[in-house]
């Protein structure tokens, strides 16, 4: 077979967060097939960035008081580690905001101009006159217009379903900084992407480039009628590049985010000596993206048409994923569920996560969820129960001789897992992992059957029978191997142990094929332990601590994250709150808190000898002078709580739109400390 050229894409991930479980679906996903291209002999890359464009990133800099370039670096920082820490391997990771990204941009845009794709239009947005910048249609909150319920978002009505523009909302509201939005209008540049419709009909309905759910939803969404233009640009102020021939505006990210990929590409190519067009325009070159669902438009629709009219090479495919759930549920942070990749890798094996979604993930687009007590179980059955079990029932057996001369007759079961092997190839190849799983656990199961037959650990106490332990450890050893090498897209610690344990790494598909024989055997030193059930109850535990600590440092001021239109928490009894008991209480001392930017601790006096130590998210609306003295609302009774910089025995009443807006309602003079407040 000859060897293939494969440059492999997952999407790139946003920097106003950090990464979760719920992305490693996709980094997983996709380190898995470029390590099986690489051991199959292909050349592969795999090509990521962080995406670090958009106004959310602009407005979190702002809130944090420092520069959208301190804060994706910072971020791309953590990404590069979390991922590091996961073993996914990219061959270059890079970042939109580099000057390979720009000049790439700026290519793209001169042959939509060329082609005649670009309109301009005006359009009319609200606009925030204290944030001094346009509000997208989840920054603005109002009343209906139709049935008059108020505290709607700005594009429909939750109430009654209608749908209309940000400008028709009765007294809209910024989000952002609590202001009145003003209705203004500015040019918009759009892209007339219905020009290339025969294009994209053809391209997503040739049956090769897209799985069928998806060329069918974007036959029955989108191109059964004619594609709206595309809105490309937004005006200053924006974290982006500016659009050279049309100054004052910049391309919205979702332009400049999957040229991301070329740009990162770029990047690798420059390093290696290789030519970019050798990679982006080559016949011969393979383009595999991988993404999530809900990216589906942009990367099936829009990009195609991008590629097309600039004259690169059009994906060969793209690999739609779906969500993951956990324990049939959103991930959610008050469950603890919401897990960050970092706080997964203080409790847990990076492997265990990387097997369990291998067995979970299939080619189609369904969710896939993470049962906890499926996680453990699978583990400690397959992994450690079928696999690593095959070496270390065996190896400590023919650590001083070695392996057999000659390879012993094994009844076929050799020869039959050599067989298996371009199954578990195609699996893998179509991106059905859970069917390469289950296929190398069968092996793996009649490799079991044979050691528990052969009963080596008799055989050792009986000093006639040596030379057949030998042969059967021979037999054991070679059958792990093979497993081995046919998990090591998964496991690729595994395979490097598989490999110094018998003086012979493991780097190609091919060695399932020919037996080991006559080589020594290493000390065998312990591969995966079993997971406990305590270690993933504590990552849950964890992860509930962070959520809240989170929590209290934003809770008066969430974010543009936050925005989002967040559902009532569950409903709170009337007992419920009577049990909040709120009290005025004095602030006795006040101080800002080191290496956070959010929180200040504060000392109340509840009056007597009552105090509590707080931890409050107001750094930066209140200064600890300001606070000092002042009379404050808290709730009392709050079950004290461990955060990163202390323990928090309660939380400061506080309202106001957010921003610097935020106001620690105290009550008048004539309150005492420790009054109880109804
Ligand atoms: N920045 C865009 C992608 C630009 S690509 C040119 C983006 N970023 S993201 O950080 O929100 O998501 C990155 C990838 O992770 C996406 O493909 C997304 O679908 C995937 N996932 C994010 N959350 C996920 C789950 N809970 N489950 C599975 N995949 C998820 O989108
Ligand atoms: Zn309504």
């Amino acid at each position: 077979m000859t060897s293939r050229q494969i440059l492999v894409t997952a999407a790139l991930p946003y920097a106003n967060g950090h990464i979760h479980i719920g992305h490693l679906v996709e980094y997983l996903q996709t380190d898995i097939w470029v390590r099986f291209q690489k051991l199959r002999g292909n050349r592969c890359l795999y090509i990521c960035a962080d995406d670090t464009h958009g106004t959310a990133i602009m407005l979190r800099a702002r809130q944090e008081g420092r520069s959208e370039e301190e804060l994706i670096a910072e971020m791309q920082q953590a990404h590069e580690r979390d991922f590091g820490g996961f073993d996914i391997e990219f061959d270059n990771y890079g970042s939109t905001n580099s000057p390979e990204n720009r000049e790439l941009c700026g290519e793209f845009w001169a042959a939509f101009r060329k082609a005649g794709l670009v309109a301009e239009r005006d359009v009319t947005q609200l606009f925030d006159p204290d944030a001094g910048t346009f509000l997208a249609d989840r920054f603005v909150k109002g009343t209906c217009p139709r049935c008059k319920s108020t505290d709607q978002y700005g594009d429909n009505c939750d109430s009654c379903g209608a749908t209309y523009s940000p400008s028709d909302l009765i007294d809209p509201v910024s989000t952002v900084s609590g202001a009145t939005p003003e209705v203004r209008s500015s040019p918009h540049l759009f892209v007339q992407i219905e020009q290339l419709h025969g294009f994209l009909e053809e391209w997503t309905q040739s049956g090769e480039h897209l799985q069928d759910e998806v060329a069918n939803y974007l036959k029955g969404h989108f191109l059964h009628e004619p594609l709206r233009d595309w809105d490309i640009s937004r005006p200053a102020p924006y974290f982006g590049f500016e659009i050279p021939d049309s100054p004052g505006n910049y391309w919205y990210v979702w332009f400049d985010a999957p040229i991301g990929y070329m740009a990162s590409s770029r990047q690798w190519c420059e390093r290696h000596g290789e030519k970019f067009d050798d990679w982006w325009r080559n016949e011969q070159t393979e383009i595999h993206h991988f993404i999530g669902k809900d990216i589906t438009y942009f990367h099936t629709l829009f990009w195609p048409a991008m590629l097309k009219t600039a004259g690169f090479n059009l994906p060969t495919k793209v690999h739609i994923h779906g969500f993951l759930t956990v324990g049939g549920e959103k991930m959610s942070k008050s469950k603890g569920t919401f897990v960050r990749a970092a706080t997964y890798l203080k409790h847990l094996d990076p492997a265990y996560l990387r097997y369990y979604f291998a067995s979970k993930l299939g080619p189609r687009l369904d969710d896939l969820d993470l049962n906890l007590d499926e996680f453990v179980a699978k583990v400690n059955a397959d992994l450690v129960g079928k696999v690593v079990n095959l070496a270390s029932r065996s190896a400590k057996f023919v650590k001083d001789v070695g392996l057999s001369a000659e390879y012993p007759d094994d009844g076929g079961l050799f020869a039959e897992a050599a067989a298996s092997g371009e199954a578990i190839a195609a699996d893998y190849e179509n991106c059905d992992y859970n069917s390469a799983m289950r296929r190398i656990m069968a092996l793996a199961d009649r490799a079991n059957k044979y050691v528990e037959d052969a009963e080596p650990w008799k055989l050792r106490k009986d000093p006639e029978r040596q030379q057949e332990l030998q042969d059967v450890c021979t037999v054991t050893l070679n059958l792990f191997r093979q497993l081995a090498v046919y998990l090591s897209p998964v496991l690729p610690r595994l395979a490097v142990q598989t490999g110094e344990l018998l003086g012979r790494p493991i780097e190609s598909w091919s060695e399932t094929g020919q037996p080991l024989v006559g080589t020594p055997v290493n000390k065998f030193t312990h591969m995966l332990t079993r997971v406990e059930e305590k270690q993933v109850q504590a990552m849950i535990e964890e992860s509930k601590e962070e959520a809240a600590a989170d929590a209290a440092a934003s809770q008066y001021n969430d974010g543009p994250e936050a925005l989002e239109n967040e559902p009532l928490a569950d409903e709170c009894t009337f007992d419920d709150f009577m049990k909040v008991d709120m009290r005025v209480a004095r602030v006795i001392e006040a101080s800002e808190v080191e290496d956070s930017n959010k929180l200040l601790q504060l000392k109340l006096s509840l009056g007597g000898d009552m105090t509590r130590n707080v931890f409050a998210g107001i750094k930066g609306v209140y200064t600890p002078e300001q606070l000092l003295g002042q009379l404050v609302i808290c709730c009392a009774n709050l079950a004290p709580r461990k955060m990163r910089f202390g323990v928090s025995e309660g939380m400061v009443l506080a309202a106001g739109p957010g921003g610097k807006d935020i106001f620690v309602l105290s009550p008048d003079e004539g309150a005492k400390p420790g009054q109880r407040v109804h």
